[in-house]
């Protein structure tokens, strides 16, 4: 396709649903800062026809795409390869389509990664990390967590089993690491407050507070939910009353289009004055 006589590479991301996606916003950005030369739209997936959908969008041209709620486990059973991010969270955020196949990447876990340490300044190596969920969300932030060189990692899940499954996963990958299961406030307790609680429940989409015992927050923990709205979320909140920092995770959602930026187009545009943007966007339009 063109547009004047510069030709645009395309990408768009397919959800559904996909109308409230901020990231063709995002990805605007980031071209006009960068100059380079995409244009980045939204498709709405049929339920049940994702690879169909995706291979349309391959067929008129589409260079990649990002993928959402409800998709990204159809997008990792359709990729040819797999990054190692990918493989180890089962779940796909992000596809390239190349000459040689379909690569199927997942920037969430280093988008959320690159936000706690450089957005937030708060580093991860000898950190100890309460995470909380077991979910698609809290698997896919796993290995970039222990690849950050986190001392302690504990998760903690309303369904304590699953929590079981997701540490003997990342067993291996977490040899060099103290990583230490927990389903119980004792054990939580017994930790004290942690440099770091990541909140990758479901709970903030319901306004509800997911099970966490208030000695694991203090002055030191940063308190970071994955969610964001314009206000704080319920954790957050919660957190803030118990002494703590909390972040949302805007910031989490612009790194990951970062990587994903740069996965495609080789690269990295500058995050801060975008995430400024899109934080007086958020504040602004509720
Ligand atoms: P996602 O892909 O967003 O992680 P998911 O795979 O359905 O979605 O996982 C949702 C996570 O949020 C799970 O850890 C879930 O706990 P269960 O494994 O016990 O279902 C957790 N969750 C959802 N609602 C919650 C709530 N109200 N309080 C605490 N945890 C909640």
């Amino acid at each position: 396709m063109t547009s004047g006589i510069v030709s645009r590479d395309h990408y768009a991301v397919i959800g559904n649903p996909v109308a409230h996606s901020k990231s063709p916003w995002i990805h605007a950005r980031f071209a006009e800062q960068t100059g380079e030369g995409i244009e980045y739209g939204r498709v709405l997936g049929t339920i049940g026809a994702f690879a169909n959908d995706v291979r349309a969008f391959a067929k008129a041209g589409g260079r990649g795409m990002n993928v959402t709620v409800p998709f990204k486990l159809d997008a990792h059973a359709f990729a040819n390869t797999l990054t190692p991010r990918a493989a180890a969270a089962g779940a796909v955020n992000t596809l390239a389509f190349k000459a040689d196949g379909v690569l199927g990447d997942n920037t969430d876990g280093v988008g959320l990664v690159r936000d706690i340490e450089g957005n937030l300044g708060v580093g991860l190596k000898g950190a100890r990390v309460l995470l909380l969920g077991a979910g698609g969300a809290a698997r896919g932030v796993m290995l970039p967590m222990l690849d950050g060189g986190v001392a302690a990692l504990t998760i903690v899940n309303r369904t304590a089993s699953k929590a079981q499954q997701l540490v003997d996963h990342f067993s291996d990958a977490a040899r060099a690491v103290h990583v230490r299961f927990s389903c119980g406030a004792s054990d939580i307790v017994e930790a004290g407050p942690y440099d770091v609680i990541v909140n990758a429940t479901a709970g903030s989409l319901d306004d509800s507070l997911p099970d966490c015992d208030n000695g694991s927050f203090g002055p030191g923990t940063l308190a970071y939910d994955m969610m964001y709205s314009a206000q704080p979320t319920v954790f957050m909140r919660h957190a803030e009353s118990l002494g703590a920092r909390s972040a949302d995770g805007l910031g989490m959602l612009v790194e990951q289009a970062v990587e994903s930026f740069f996965l495609w187009r080789g690269v990295r545009p500058d995050s801060g004055a975008v995430l400024r943007a899109l934080r007086l966007e958020l504040s602004t339009k509720v």
